[in-house]
């Protein structure tokens, strides 16, 4: 088992264990937002950022959810350079979503004043992931996914068109530290955040089970082809 020390704590931690998962075994607290204890880390907003030196390299800042507790390092949680890192991220995720009351206290609690960087119109989704990741893992359907590079970048599904994958169960809607997604997006259109073309789901009177919205069919049609066409391969 490694042993590390963690402001100034020496502690000793199961194999690969990360160094957020060490630092709330033993209660010390690391701000994220990104991070889910359900989902795979995905080390995308820097909150978590901590100070690791493991002499002889010199002292580094790194995502502690997804740092690796290291044997003989040495963490600092709180330490000047992390608490700049901390307030420069805080600063970045204000410009979009400047409204958000999870983003706002923080900057209360690390005395981020001014904001530098804004986006001319606000944009709550700080493009943590968490969504596509909570689909995907929890939920199994992949129903939205990240798109696009930089400034275009955000949360939607495959080509922009409402999902016929999408169950409507709210995942994303939960699971969203920023309320982002509201439950509107996904049940009376069966649409996601970032979906330009909507469509009411249609279900079968019989069943009530079956979908029977244009795209679902096409779906449905599709895999009836690819079959009907493997067995023609196979005669
Ligand atoms: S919609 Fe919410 S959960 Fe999804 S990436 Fe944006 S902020 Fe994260
Ligand atoms: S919680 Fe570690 S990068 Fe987001």
């Amino acid at each position: 088992m490694p042993k590390l020390t963690i402001n100034g704590r020496e502690i000793q931690v199961p194999e690969e264990r990360t160094v957020l998962e060490a630092c709330r075994e033993h209660g010390i607290h690391v701000p994220t937002l990104c991070y889910h204890p359900a989902l795979e880390p995905y080390g995308a907003c820097r909150l978590c950022m901590v100070e690791v030196s493991s002499p002889p390299r010199p002292s580094r800042l790194v995502a502690s959810c997804v740092h690796p507790c290291e044997k003989g390092a040495v963490v600092e949680t709180a330490s000047d350079a992390v608490k700049q890192s901390r307030r420069t991220t805080i600063e970045l995720l204000l410009a979009g979503a400047h409204t958000d009351p999870t983003l706002l206290a923080l900057a209360e609690e690390y005395g981020v004043k001014e904001i530098r960087f804004t986006l001319p119109e606000e944009d709550l989704c700080v493009l943590c992931g968490l969504c596509v990741r909570a689909c995907r893992e929890i939920v199994g359907v992949s129903a939205i996914s990240l798109i696009n590079r930089g400034m275009a970048r955000k949360v939607s599904t495959p080509f922009q068109i409402a999902s016929s994958t999408c169950i409507a169960c709210g995942t994303c809607v939960l699971i969203c530290p920023t309320d982002a997604i509201k439950l509107k997006d996904i049940t009376h259109f069966h649409s996601v955040h970032g979906a330009d073309s909507e469509y009411e789901r249609v279900y079968c009177q019989v069943c009530g089970d079956v979908d029977l919205s244009p795209v679902a069919i096409q779906d449905v049609e599709t895999l009836i082809e690819a079959t009907m066409d493997q067995e023609v391969d196979h005669e």
